[in-house]
């Protein structure tokens, strides 16, 4: 079983931040795992597209295990494919201690998020920007994260959605009605602009791609998404 202390920041109190690997460089990518590993980010977001789910390829297995070689973090892996019952058990070998898979891409939701957890991996489901919250009331006290899609899925470098902050308010009222454990990621086009509101609207996690790997200075980026 997972440790909480993998899946929780050190200092409980502030929001996590997960640098998006598919940003980075990838002919160089030991040396990018290095720097998030040096950083004051608490989680590697990894995102697997299949060409069919969303209209881009990014990369698979081999790839994720040759990540998991080098991370000293968590590894915070979000499926963007069709069917993803098929692969839980290989997403595990590979290194994932966190799996979400998208609502919008499973038949029987709850029976891939009881597959993810008797895996031993901590599960989240995630929410395209037109899917509302509502479609999570009877499966909600089963999950250990939401992730909400704050640009269309397939691309990093996109612009953020601003209907996004009502939607995690209705997440953030939805958790606290039920007494939910799960926690808010937000996935796409975080910046320094948005990250304060999003924390304030009831967001636990930050993913940030291009914002920190295309920046002048990663490592300093990263702090300062951390300490806004
Ligand atoms: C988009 C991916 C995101 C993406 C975020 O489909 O799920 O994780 O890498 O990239 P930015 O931060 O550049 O929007
Ligand atoms: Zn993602």
């Amino acid at each position: 079983m997972l440790r909480i202390s993998l899946f929780l920041p050190k200092k409980s109190m502030s929001h996590i931040i997960a640098p998006s690997i598919l940003a980075a460089d990838f002919a160089n990518l030991q040396k990018e795992i290095e720097m998030v590993n040096q950083s004051e980010a608490d989680w590697f977001h990894i995102d697997v597209m299949d060409g069919v789910f969303v209209p881009n390829i990014s990369f698979g297995m081999p790839v994720i295990s040759a990540i998991k070689k080098h991370a000293k973090k968590t590894m915070d892996v979000h499926l963007m494919i069709v069917d993803p019952d098929r692969f839980i058990t290989d997403f595990k070998k590979a290194g994932a201690d966190i799996l979400t898979v998208h609502y919008e891409a499973c038949k029987h939701l709850h029976r891939t998020v009881q597959a993810i957890k008797a895996e031993g991996m901590k599960a989240g489901v995630s929410l395209n920007p037109h899917t509302p919250i509502s479609v999570l009331e009877d499966i909600i006290n089963d999950l250990d994260l939401v992730l909400i899609m704050s640009v269309n899925p397939g691309f990093g470098g996109q612009s953020f959605i601003e209907n996004t902050y009502r939607k995690i308010e209705k997440l953030r009222e939805l958790i606290s009605k039920t007494g939910s454990k799960a926690i808010i990621e937000v996935d796409g086009g975080v910046n320094d602009k948005n990250i304060n509101k999003l924390v304030s609207a009831g967001a636990n996690a930050l993913v940030a791609g291009s914002f920190v790997f295309k920046s002048n200075n990663p490592l300093e980026t990263i702090k300062n998404l951390k300490n806004s």
